[in-house]
């Protein structure tokens, strides 16, 4: 059997020092764990324009559509503001998940025991949080046509377009109910039927495809009171499903409620390749934080998970993801922290090779 193959873009800012931590646990996974997968790196976002002019090259593209999962840093920077849109390094990560069809994206806002007391809320609201966000990701006011910058008399219009066909809403919806059965059994979609046509589609869809699970407790809700519930009482939800614009709110939102950004992976499915694997890649939440890049500062806990993720939802490793989650929850505990997860002065952060080390040690505390 051929070993499962994993490309990795580690990008820009703290991208390639979070994702040097993720290659110890990857190698710890082959040494310890005979799990060896074939590991090529390629270049996505700034990096990738300084090479070779576009945020993404068609052979990396190429390569993407052919590998079991990638796994993604972060892209961008202020360096690239100035640049044309059509070469913006966000634009790389959009193609991306554009070719590779990658609709559904899974944004777990997973509160750590160890970090309850962090979050900007009080501790009961937030301890023991565990929610999924699932983000339409290829669809929606991110690409749809028309979009752009028109001359309109003698003043220019900015347009985007939100649309959605009814199969786009009925896969994410499939995805997400699907979830949802594996967990709490409760499902909610958020969208703005009150104001938006697209919205009234939305609730439409996600009610009929609710009918084929009957197992599942359905509600809806606007989004922008889902906004103020996440904030009001989270622990209310299981499964949030929503659009491409609303879920990029609402997962920084949700994010936030556990404390750190530099705590959450995602992930992001496509349609079953021929193996059987979803078509995926797995990136963290966090973006590049261009401010601390190189310095050494940067939590690889939420790219870790990214990693665990990908064990879980294109390997079938599911205990080995486990495995991985608890050597971070246990690195927590612990007391280890980088520098996003401490409020006190006064106390030394966790450089990310510290924070990498810590969860080797927890993995080999775990056989
Ligand atoms: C995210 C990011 C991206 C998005 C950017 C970097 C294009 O904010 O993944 O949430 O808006 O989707
Ligand atoms: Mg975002």
């Amino acid at each position: 059997m051929t070993n499962p193959s994993l490309l990795i873009l580690p990008g820009d800012g703290i991208g390639p020092e979070v994702m040097t931590e993720v290659r110890k646990i990857i190698d710890w996974f082959g040494a310890k764990r005979g799990i060896t997968f074939d590991v090529s790196e390629d270049l996505v976002g700034g990096c990738a324009y300084d090479k070779h002019g576009t945020p993404l090259h068609d052979d990396t593209m190429a390569k993407a559509q052919e590998v079991d999962a990638v796994l993604l840093g972060a892209v961008g920077g202020p360096k690239y503001d100035n640049l044309d849109f059509s070469v913006k390094p966000e634009r790389g990560l959009l193609r991306l998940r554009k070719e590779m069809d990658l609709f559904s994206n899974l944004r777990p806002a997973q509160c750590f025991d160890a970090l309850a007391d962090f979050s900007s809320l009080k501790k009961d609201v937030v301890a023991g949080l565990d929610i999924m966000i699932v983000r339409e990701l290829t669809s929606g006011v991110y690409f749809g046509e028309p979009r752009g910058i028109f001359e309109e008399g003698n003043e220019r219009v900015g347009i985007n377009t939100q649309r959605y066909t009814e199969s786009e809403i009925d896969r994410v919806a499939r995805s997400a109910f699907d979830l949802a059965m594996k967990r709490g059994k409760k499902l909610c979609s958020m969208e703005k039927a009150n104001v938006m046509e697209s919205g009234i589609l939305w609730r439409e869809v996600v009610t009929e495809v609710g009918k084929d699970y009957p197992e599942v407790e359905l509600s809806h809700m606007y989004a922008d009171a889902g906004a103020m519930q996440l904030t009001r009482w989270p622990k209310q939800f299981d499964v949030i499903v929503t659009d491409n614009l609303f879920g990029d709110l609402l997962s920084d939102l949700a994010a936030m409620l556990t404390g750190s950004l530099g705590m959450l992976p995602s992930a992001s499915l496509g349609a079953p390749m021929d193996n059987g694997r979803p078509k995926a890649l797995y990136e963290p939440v966090h973006g590049s934080a261009p401010d601390i890049a190189g310095q050494g500062k940067a939590n690889p806990c939420a790219c870790i998970l990214s990693f665990a993720m990908a064990l879980r939802y294109s390997f079938d490793m599911g205990e080995e993801a486990t495995r991985v989650e608890q050597a971070v929850n246990k690195v927590l505990g612990d007391g280890v922290r980088t520098a996003d997860l401490l409020n006190e002065e006064g106390i030394t952060p966790a450089t990310t090779a510290e924070m990498g080390d810590a969860v080797i040690a927890a993995l080999d505390a775990s056989l």
